[in-house]
């Protein structure tokens, strides 16, 4: 099947042939092109006015733009139950750490998620997942975390297993067992540790049920020592490394990231910015979740001009969950980090596209606008890809497509 999409007033490549454009890299973004040539999954070339025959179906995009399909590579998309009560908690004053010591947060969502079937576990993770597509998601990692219990643990992976089998986009699994202390363990953490390092990641390695590991390395949560012992465990099992690190203070989350060469480091609100050089140095991408900053009322922010400085490399995430990220549309993650980040149009555009397609090991395949790469294609109605993150809230594009398939519009 060939498709031509015509009519274009921009093609945004995005493309760096390393896979990914750190802060600070002056690449052009948008190509001299006004057209493109789809062929069965991959793009086939880049044209200008092109000759409009041979094609089964040409496509007036009447002045639209192209981007890159969006990536979403942090999100904890497979959870049951909702918590709108700590929101609105939180506004009455009360903070995130306070309301998770006092039986909300991660453990509350625990608690409905081991109560829910796999089956109703599956249909609640596919409606969600449909709103991600609907807004030009085309790859997407999702995190286990709301079981801890091997049981659990294992029904989140399975689910994520099967929306790999029933929809078109990429995705990504990562196993977080070490998203809090399960409350079985809670005088025994060390037992806990070994259990997630001895047992649980060497089972989910050999089932295939996860291509990361990752944990929540935080003050009260787990310290860096065990953060690295955990993720210790998964490189030996062939599981890379990502690291929620330091995000409501400094826990050394950014030097275990450091040390372990973690493909995203994430959060990294409170880093130590020391570690900067080592992270650009293995091309360890720093994931920004400014969303998630915006609903906890969070007052700090990443050292962006630090970063800018050493040149590291940023993604943008929404970080979706029940607790701290409610949020479908990683269009405006990036808005609220220009807002509250500074961060700038070219920056934010890598930021969900190739950015986090190196982050997530896809960079070779889709992130980009490139022939011989997966033709995984949005089309906007807007003039120009500044409009994307300026038109607050319109965040659903004319058409997606997932490797040369129209999935919507
Ligand atoms: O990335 N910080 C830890 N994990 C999630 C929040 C999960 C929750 O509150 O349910 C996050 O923000
Ligand atoms: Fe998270």
């Amino acid at each position: 099947m060939k498709i031509l999409l015509r009519n274009l007033s921009e093609i945004v490549q995005c493309h760096k042939d390393r896979g990914f454009i750190p802060l600070g890299c002056d690449t052009k973004l948008v190509s001299e092109y006004n057209a493109i040539a789809i062929e069965n999954d991959k793009i086939l070339s880049l044209l200008k006015d092109p000759n409009e025959t041979g094609y089964e179906r040409v496509i007036d995009c009447r002045h639209g733009i192209a981007v890159p399909g969006f990536i979403d590579s942090h999100t904890h998309l497979v959870f049951h139950g909702t918590r709108e009560d700590e929101f609105e908690m939180r506004a009455k004053g009360r903070t995130y750490k306070d309301i998770g010591l006092n039986g909300g947060g991660i453990k509350k969502s625990v608690r409905m998620t081991r109560e829910a079937g796999e089956e109703e576990l599956f249909s609640e993770s596919k409606k969600m997942l449909e709103k991600f597509i609907l807004r030009g998601v085309t790859s997407i990692e999702i995190k286990s975390g709301y079981g801890l219990d091997k049981d659990t643990e294992i029904k989140q992976l399975k689910v994520i297993r099967r929306l790999k089998e029933e929809f078109r986009i990429n995705i990504k699994a990562t196993y977080l067992g070490a998203h809090e202390i399960p409350t079985e363990y809670k005088d025994d953490k060390d037992g806990y540790i070994k259990f997630m390092t001895d047992e649980m990641i060497p089972f989910i390695a050999k089932e295939k049920l996860s291509d990361y590991v990752d944990v929540f390395c935080e003050k009260g949560v787990y310290t860096g020592e065990e953060a690295e012992r955990i993720l210790e465990a998964g490189l030996k099992n062939g599981l890379k490394s990502r690291v929620h690190a330091d995000e409501i203070e400094f826990s050394n989350g950014s030097t275990v990231a450091a040390k372990l060469k973690a493909k995203s480091v994430d959060h990294f609100n409170n880093p130590d910015i020391k570690d900067l050089q080592v992270l650009k140095k293995n091309n360890t991408v720093i994931t920004l979740l400014p969303a998630t900053n915006f609903f906890l009322h969070l007052k700090t922010k990443p050292p962006i001009d630090e970063m800018r400085r050493i040149g590291n490399i940023i993604a943008i995430s929404t970080d979706f969950n029940p607790g701290s990220s409610p949020l479908f549309s990683i269009l405006l993650s990036a808005t609220i980090g220009m807002i509250n980040y500074n961060l700038l149009p070219d920056e934010l555009i890598s930021a969900i596209t190739i950015n986090p397609a190196h982050s997530l090991d896809l960079s070779d395949r889709t992130g980009s606008i490139k022939e011989g790469k997966d033709a995984d294609i949005l089309v906007f109605d807007r003039e120009n890809y500044k409009q994307l993150f300026y038109f607050v809230g319109d965040d659903i594009p004319k058409m997606v497509f997932s490797k040369g398939k129209i999935i919507y519009g």
